[in-house]
Parts: structure tokens; sequence; C-alpha cells
């Protein structure tokens, strides 16, 4: 196939398409499917995906974990240049808390963490939080490219540099899409890939809410 001839539609259709396969291997990975009878992460006390992080928040603010403590998380890693899969799925998540009456949907933080540190400044994140279809409230996170390495490794989150076609940015980010639950101490609970139902998610997040009320 000549790719300096291919039709300009190919190139979105095939980072999905990637971006899909790589969201459903990072969730195998992240689930570890284990075997029955073997307790999962949460269960056995291990903070295997998530930790303390330093990044720069869309305010400007230096921020770290211990800020968003008291609260459960939902987070997603992306970037704002993203032309389908991010919008998506911080559409999913806000319509997901959407499901939630008003005082449980006040009790999550919703955070988007840059997977593109070099474009996605304060000021881009700043704008790029304001899009009316993505959550209330969402907090846009950026950072040095060592901090957002950093992150990114302890939410076991995929990201690599892709060359785009000169018509389009100039480049794109392939990268893992998972909204990730993490509880009121940073620890991991769930993750749900971008195309989980939001009716599904909600219901999990209002289980969430009970089982830590109980
Ligand atoms: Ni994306």
């Amino acid at each position: 196939m000549n790719w300096s001839n291919r039709p300009a539609w190919l190139l979105p259709v095939i980072a999905s398409a990637v971006c899909v396969v790589i969201a459903v291997i990072a969730l195998i990975n992240a689930t570890g499917q284990a075997p029955s009878g073997t307790p999962t992460a949460r269960e056995s006390g291990q903070a295997l995906i998530g930790g303390d992080f330093e990044l720069v928040a869309h305010t400007g603010e230096t921020v770290t974990q211990a800020d968003f403590e008291g609260r459960p998380m939902l987070i997603y890693f992306g970037f704002t240049y993203c032309p389908d899969i991010c919008p998506m799925s911080l559409q999913v998540m806000a319509q997901a808390l959407q499901q939630l009456d008003e005082n449980e949907r006040a009790q999550f933080q919703p955070l988007l963490i840059s997977l593109d540190p070099e474009r996605d400044t304060p000021e881009a994140l700043a704008q790029y939080v304001e899009t009316p279809v993505f959550p209330e409230g969402l907090v846009g996170l950026t950072g040095s490219p060592e901090q957002i390495a950093g992150v990114a490794s302890a939410y076991r989150v995929y990201y690599a540099r892709a060359e785009a076609d000169a018509s389009m940015a100039d480049y794109l980010i392939d990268h893992s899409s998972l909204i990730y639950l993490m509880d009121q101490q940073g620890r991991f609970v769930e993750v749900f890939p971008h195309a989980t139902p939001p009716e599904r998610i909600a219901q999990r997040l209002q289980r969430f809410l009970q089982e830590d009320a109980a």
C-alpha cells in the first residue's frame, strides 16, 4: 500500500484501532485476570497500580496526590490533541457521573493526566477541561516529561509518540485508554475500558460508595 496516497480517514481509524487493542492488553495486565481464588490487588492490600505523584494542575499550581486525598478519583490519561478516543472517554466518564445523584457525584474527583506534556501546557489544559461534555470539575494535570513518565509508569499506562500526517497534528500519542477508579487514599480499586457503558460505571461507583460506607 502506498502510504503517501492513503485516504485521509485511514489514520484516525488505525489510531483508534491501536488505542482499542492497547486498552484491551492494558486491561488484562491491570486486572491480572487472576484465576479464581487468587486474591485481587485490592483484597491482598497491595498497591500495584498508582502511587504518589507531583504534577502541575491546569491552574498552574504544583499538586501532589496528597492534594486529592479524602476523595475517590476517576483518572484518565490522554492528551488534548487526541482526535477521538480521549474526548470519547471523557464523555463516558461524564455520562457515568451524570447518572449519580448530586451527593454521590460530588464525592468523586475527575482527573485528566496528560501524556503529551510538550503541547499540553497548563493553559492548553485549562481550556480543554472546560469542554461542556466533559465531567464537571475535571482537573487537568501535566508536568515535565519526567513527571509524566513517572506517573504513567506508576499507573502502568502505555504511551508512545506516533508520527501523524502533515495535514493533521504534527504527532499523535498512542496510549492505553482506561478510566481508573482510585479510593480516598489513592489506592487502586478498578479500571474501566473506555467502551464500558456509562450505566455500568455508574453502578460500580455507587457500589463503591456503599461498600465504603459499610
Ligand atoms: Ni487519546
